[in-house]
């Protein structure tokens, strides 16, 4: 049965024209034996090209015949005889060409490591699973982020944190002597991205993460892992010196504590000699953290930060934190303790701040402090797994989300400020850079619990190695590679996908409201939620629904959130007249009687986006089910199954927040809209 589990690495057999096409430029793989990753790519490349043109592709070190594909570094005799430009590739860039080696046609893929070529090898097999010519093909790709990490939110017990595709598919009962073969597969699919790291356990951590026993898991899966170019990191609690050894304090300028996290990076690496650092989660939520002591975010990441410099190791600092003692807007807190650290953190921190300023939502203005500490390098933090756009059973791609963030333009420098320059360092002049995704992958066999979730960890992949690359190209090749290249199939799944995020913003959270979500588990409506131990709880808090009107004041009038932005965007959204619809409730109170750009009165305009949303997943549902001919039965009607809950949920969404906010606005549903399901 086809269940997913092979991602977009399927590798079936093209059609006949296309494979007659290829075979000629791929008759053998020409590889050196002597890299393992080279030996990898090679070996991936023999796996893709005999499945996709149902013939044998050799891989050997010998002799090149015409229409071979030649992998190598600049080591290599035969390579460095082509004269290529390797050296602005770095360490993970690749060129591919086509050359010609002893006379003889052929294709090479060349980087300054065995891991960029792995990267080229996955790249050219891509193009030939999405049908691109390679007959005279020069590529040149060079990632323009540093790390580009998955964040698992996995629990030791297996449980995973807002994970919707079953337990983790880290086994830590039976490592380090017992490995699943999935961990290969797991490394093959984020190689082919371009994942270039892994932290392997919850941000809420336990100290036992950081025991003898649990090292040794880990080193074993960096040693699965290593060949692929992938470096595994952990999560760091802040009280493990307390947890693990009986410490009095964690205070980060106790000696005592500097030394204990030293010896325990000391004895991380000599396990791990090449454990990529620590991630942590420090005073928030009810994390533990340096403010316990009454030191800053900063004393406790420059505490750690020493502690694995001597390794070349780094730390991942969080700034997501909020706390109740600062009710009056949680938005706010993030920048108002991190900007003025800006500038006091050590050279290998970096800060790790979630794309918008609350959580995750689906969809929240870029996050204030992008652009608003040019002395520090910060990394974008993403969510893969949909904690608040429906699990994995609501059909919602994030690339558009996303590139939005990206795409933003914080004026920070100017106009073309945006947050994508910001993550890849070229505007504040950083080298470390990251983008971290907080991953949807489970145990479940199509590893993200629904197929077309698999498409948000591909996307993922995609927009760290290159921030500014287009969203829809990359939904077009994971369709391709996925399902179908016929163009009849990915057009209209391309751009049902691109659809799909707005869809999911108008029947949950339409207009700039954000929040909504039943309590605890965040799945479903539960807008009138008021009765939380903490205020910033409670859905009530963000939307702010009264007889006059709904939306959170964030300008002078209210918490003045807007101003931490700078001033041509501060301006433009703190104004109503200027504000874009969609950001709308997010910084306005605003009348149900006001007039919108529609010409609709505000609660029109309201009930009208939850209409939408409603038909918009009807038009999904309709669409998937015509493109029944181009996807085989099994996951055709897997998906068919999923879009029937999200149209359900959608008009549960609709109809619960339309009966709710109507408590408030008292006004009739605008003329033509439809009854509640
Ligand atoms: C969200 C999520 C938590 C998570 C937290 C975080 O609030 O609901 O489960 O721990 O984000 O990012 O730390």
């Amino acid at each position: 049965a086809e269940d997913g589990y092979d991602l977009w690495l399927r590798y079936r057999p093209l059609a006949d024209s296309a494979q007659a096409r290829y075979r000629p430029l791929a008759t053998a793989i020409a590889a050196p034996q002597d890299d393992p990753s080279i030996r990898i790519a090679a070996a991936e490349l023999h796996r893709g090209l005999t499945g996709l043109l149902r013939a044998d592709v050799p891989a050997s070190a010998d002799a090149i015949a015409p229409g071979a594909i030649l992998l190598g570094t600049g080591g290599d005799r035969r390579i460095a005889a082509l004269g290529l430009p390797l050296s602005t590739l770095g360490r993970e860039g690749y060129l591919i060409r086509s050359v010609r080696v002893d006379g003889k046609p052929a294709t090479v893929i060349a980087a300054n490591s065995g891991v960029g070529v792995l990267y080229g090898a996955f790249h050219l097999l891509r193009l030939v699973q999405t049908g691109d010519p390679i007959d005279r093909i020069d590529i040149r790709s060079v990632p323009k982020v540093e790390l580009r990490l998955l964040n698992h939110w996995d629990n030791l017990d297996r449980s995973v944190e807002r994970g919707y595709a079953g337990q983790s598919i880290w086994d830590w009962w039976k490592l380090p002597d017992i490995t699943n073969p999935r961990y290969v597969d797991y490394a093959r699919a984020n190689a082919s991205i371009g994942i270039n790291g892994t932290v392997l356990n919850n941000v809420n951590a336990k100290a036992d993460s950081l025991t003898a026993p649990y090292i040794a898991k880990a080193a074993k899966l960096a040693d699965i892992f290593r060949p692929y170019g992938i470096r595994v990191y952990l999560s760091a609690r802040w009280s493990a010196p307390i947890e693990i050894s009986g410490l009095k304090t964690a205070d980060p300028l106790d000696p005592a504590v500097a030394a204990w996290w030293k010896a325990k990076a000391d004895e991380i690496y000599a396990a791990i000699p090449d454990f990529g650092g620590f991630l942590v989660k420090a005073n928030s939520e009810g994390q533990p953290g340096p403010q316990d002591y009454h030191r800053s975010h900063a004393d406790g990441a420059n505490m750690l930060a020493a502690a694995v410099k001597p390794h070349g190791g780094i730390v991942m600092w969080r700034a997501f934190v909020y706390a109740h003692e600062n009710p009056d807007d949680r938005a706010r807190q993030a920048y108002d303790e991190f900007k003025p650290l800006d500038g006091r953190f050590a050279d290998n921190v970096i800060v790790q701040v979630k794309n918008g300023a609350i959580d995750f939502q689906p969809r929240e203005p870029f996050h204030p402090l992008f652009g608003a500490m040019p002395k520090t390098p910060l990394m974008m933090e993403f969510q893969i797994t949909k904690e608040y756009l429906g699990f994995a059973t609501h059909l919602v791609y994030l690339g558009a989300l996303f590139e939005e963030t990206l795409a933003s333009d914080t004026f920070a420098k100017g106009k073309g400020s945006t947050v994508a320059r910001v993550i890849d360092g070229s505007l504040e002049g950083h080298a470390r850079t990251g983008m971290a995704g907080v991953a949807n992958i489970g145990v479940d066999r199509n590893w993200t619990g629904s197929q077309f979730d698999q498409a948000n960890w591909y996307a993922f992949g995609r927009l760290a190695w290159d921030p500014e690359a287009s969203a829809r190209r990359i939904a077009a090749d994971w369709a391709g590679m996925t399902f179908s290249t016929d163009p009849a199939f990915v057009a209209p799944v391309v751009d049902m996908m691109m659809r799909s995020r707005e869809a999911v913003v108008d029947y949950m959270t339409p207009l700039g409201l954000h929040h909504l979500m039943a309590t605890g588990h965040h799945y479903g409506p539960g807008p009138w939620v008021d009765d939380l131990e903490r205020p910033d709880w409670n859905p009530v808090y963000y939307h702010r629904a009264d007889a006059q009107g709904i939306g959170f004041d964030r300008t002078k009038t209210g918490s003045n959130a807007v101003a931490q932005y700078a001033p041509p965007v501060a301006r433009q959204l703190g104004d109503i007249r200027t504000v874009p619809e969609r950001d709308l409730l997010w910084f306005h109170h605003v009348r149900w009687d006001h007039r919108m750009a529609s010409g609709r009165i505000l609660w029109d305009e309201l009930v009208t986006r939850y209409d939408r949303g409603v038909a918009e997943v009807a038009a999904m549902r309709a669409r998937w089910a015509t493109l029944a001919p181009y996807v085989d039965a099994d996951r055709h009607a897997d998906v068919m199954r999923f879009l029937a809950v999200q149209a359900r949920e959608a008009q549960w969404w609709r109809d619960a927040s339309i009966a709710y906010f109507a408590t408030f606005a008292r006004r009739p549903l605008p003329a033509g809209s439809p009854p509640p399901a």
